[in-house]
């Protein structure tokens, strides 16, 4: 039987969210109806209700959290009712170019549920990321459902469901961060922040915060940043260099997404170090170099998508390092939000008065 239950939706480009009635099919096979308890707001559901992400309005919006599973149906295996799971977004297929050679973290064909959920008038509904959480309950694949230690609270275990990771990710997956590096993270919003968590996690002897905002950089402190960069009055690449014994970090994270943000990034860095993009750049932007910078400065010029994150290896374990009080995922959560106050989240998100504001249901 379908149930229905509230949903947060953007309902067309630009226009504020709604609190809505919204339609959860019985779970077919390969799928799995979660109800969900914790979801942060994210810059990407902002994306959506922009229209920066795609035009298939209305979108179920909601996309970081964590829940318990209701009901699966036929074939699951992976998962059952009364699992607490994180939802991600990239459910491997197991048999891509990529899955096939065993990089799964880059899978080119991830699951989503196949049915839709609707609202009461049978208008389907797009959701965001392919999970749409900011809903009591959700239908997804069942592949996008981690099981973790049911001791983590879903508040600190959501946000490992997609900006937490993401940063952490660019860090110790994609920039390789390891002991006795020297990282540079630019822009410590939730990613960044998370960023410099994941190079304290990894041993960073040296961990360079940068952001124009004095509130986030005092909370990269707290997060493991040894020294911040105030870049509306430093140069960044000047500063970062002289932190560094002149030569320049060993990785460089941009968690802006900007030109300028980049070029910092790429000048910042050590010969043969990394750069690693994650924030998410605008269609019009671009980058002009030398070419001969680019080949004489070597080293690796690197995106991250999701953390580059496997979620059954990742997320697992960072729930473990959560609960030993290696991960502090609860510095993250600035507050804690009612269903029907997501669009004052939006707004707090855009003044930067939040690293994370989280919907508890
Ligand atoms: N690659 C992925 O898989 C992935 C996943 C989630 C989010 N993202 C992207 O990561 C980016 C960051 O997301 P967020 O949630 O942390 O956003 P946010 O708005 O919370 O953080 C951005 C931070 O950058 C700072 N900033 C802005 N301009 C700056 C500049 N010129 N120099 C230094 N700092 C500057 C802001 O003060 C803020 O603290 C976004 O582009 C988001 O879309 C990427
Ligand atoms: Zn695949
Ligand atoms: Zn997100």
């Amino acid at each position: 039987m379908s149930q229905t239950v509230q949903g947060v939706i953007a309902p067309a480009k630009g226009a504020p969210v709604e609190l809505v009635d919204i339609v959860v099919p019985e779970p077919g096979p390969g799928e799995a109806v979660v109800k969900v308890d914790a979801c942060g707001v994210c810059h990407t559901d902002l994306h959506y209700r922009e229209g920066g992400i795609g035009n298939e309005f209305p979108y179920l919006l909601g996309h970081e959290a964590a829940g318990v599973v209701e009901s699966v149906g036929g074939g699951v295996d992976g998962v059952e009712p009364g699992d607490l799971v994180i939802l991600n977004w990239r459910a491997v297929c197991g048999q891509c170019r990529a899955c096939s050679r065993g990089r799964p973290w880059y899978c080119f064909d991830t699951f989503n549920a196949q049915q839709k959920m609707t609202l009461d008038d049978g208008t389907e509904l797009a959701p965001a990321l392919g999970i749409g959480a900011f809903a009591a309950k959700t239908l997804v694949h069942a592949g996008q459902c981690t099981k973790v230690d049911p001791a983590v609270p879903a508040t600190a275990a959501g946000l490992l469901g997609c900006g937490v990771m993401a940063g952490l990710g660019a860090a110790i997956n994609t920039g390789g961060v390891e002991r006795g590096d020297t990282v540079a993270v630019i822009g410590c919003g939730g990613v960044g922040a998370a960023a410099v968590a994941g190079a304290h996690l990894a041993g960073a002897r040296r961990i360079i915060a940068v952001d124009i905002d004095a509130r986030k950089l005092e909370k990269a402190r707290e997060l493991g940043a040894t020294d911040t960069v105030d870049a509306t009055s430093q140069d960044v690449v000047e500063v970062v260099k002289e932190l560094t014994e002149g030569f320049g970090a060993d990785v460089v994270i941009d968690a802006v997404g900007r030109p300028e943000t980049w070029q910092q990034a790429f000048y910042a860095r050590d010969l043969a170090g990394t750069v690693v993009l994650v924030g998410v750049p605008t269609p019009q932007m671009t980058v002009e170099l030398p070419l001969l910078d680019v080949f004489g400065r070597g080293g690796a010029l690197k995106s991250s998508w999701y953390g580059d994150c496997l979620p059954s290896r990742d997320f697992p374990m960072l729930v473990d390092l959560y609960l030993q009080g290696r991960l502090p995922l609860d510095a993250f959560v600035t507050e804690t939000i009612q269903i029907g106050d997501v669009e004052a989240a939006f707004d707090k998100m855009h003044a930067g008065d939040v690293l994370r504001s989280v919907v508890v249901l």
